[in-house]
C-alpha cells in the first residue's frame, strides 16, 4: 500500500510514521512527504532520508481552491492508498476532502469531539479535564470532526502547562499514529458504507 504524508512544520508525526514503516518492514511505501510551507523542518528531514519531499506553497496560490487543486495534482501523481495529515495546518476545501473520502486521515491533539480547533492544551487546562489525548480520524468537510479510527489518552498532571501537556501528548501521538499505520498496512481500516463510522477489523 502507498502513503503520502502532508506536513506543515516539524513533522515529528511523519518521522514516527516513516520510522515505524522501516522498523517493522511494513508493506507500505511512503511515496512522498508534501508540505505547504517551504521552511518545514520535516521537509529537510524527509529529503535527507531519501524520501520524495515536495513543496506546494499555499502562498503561491490566489485562492484556497487553487491551492487544493495543485496539492491534489501532486498527490494524484503518487496514486496513494492513503493520505496522512500530520501536523498539516491547512483547512481543506470540501471538494478536496470529498475527493479523498475514505483515504484521508488526520491526527488532532485532543480527545475529539472535545476541543476541536487550535490551542487544544490550553482548552483542556481551562476546562480542568483530568484526561487529555489525541485522535486519529478520517477527514470530513467538518473541521476536526469525522469518523474516529484511534485515540490515545493520558492523565493531566498537577502543574501541567500547555507546553508540558503538548510535549507529553506528542509522544502518545507518535504511538497512536504508528498503531494506525500498522492497521492500514494490514488493510484493516475502512469507512462504513454510510461514511459515518470507521471500522477496524480484528481489534
Ligand atoms: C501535533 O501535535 C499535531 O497533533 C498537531 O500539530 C502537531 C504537529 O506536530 N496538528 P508534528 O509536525 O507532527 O511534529
Amino acid at each position: 500500500r502507498r502513503l503520502v504524508i502532508l506536513i506543515s512544520g516539524r513533522g515529528s508525526n511523519m518521522q514516527a510514521i516513516v520510522d515505524t514503516v522501516r522498523a517493522q518492514s511494513l508493506p507500505l511505501e511512503v511515496c512522498a512527504v508534501i508540505s505547504n510551507k517551504a521552511d518545514a523542518a520535516g521537509l529537510a528531514w524527509a529529503r535527507e532520508q531519501g524520501l520524495d519531499a515536495r513543496l506546494v506553497a499555499h502562498r503561491d496560490y490566489a485562492t484556497r481552491a487553487e491551492f487544493d487543486q495543485a496539492l491534489a495534482r501532486q498527490i494524484d501523481g503518487y496514486q496513494p492508498d492513503y493520505i496522512l495529515m500530520a501536523g498539516f495546518m491547512r483547512v481543506l476545501t470540501t471538494e478536496f476532502v470529498e475527493r479523498y473520502s475514505g483515504r484521508l486521515l488526520n491526527i488532532h491533539p485532543s480527545l475529539l469531539p472535545a476541543f476541536p480547533g487550535l490551542h487544544t492544551h490550553q482548552q483542556a487546562l481551562a476546562m480542568g479535564v483530568q484526561w487529555h489525548g489525541c485522535t486519529v480520524h478520517f477527514v470530513t468537510p467538518v473541521l476536526d470532526h469525522g469518523p474516529i479510527v484511534a485515540q490515545g489518552a493520558m492523565p493531566v498532571l498537577a502543574g501541567d502547562t500547555p507546553d508540558t501537556l503538548a510535549a507529553r501528548l506528542l509522544e502518545l501521538e507518535h504511538e497512536v499514529y504508528s498503531l494506525v499505520v500498522r492497521w492500514l498496512a494490514e488493510g484493516r481500516v475502512e469507512l462504513d458504507a454510510a461514511g459515518q463510522r470507521a471500522i477496524v477489523r480484528g481489534v
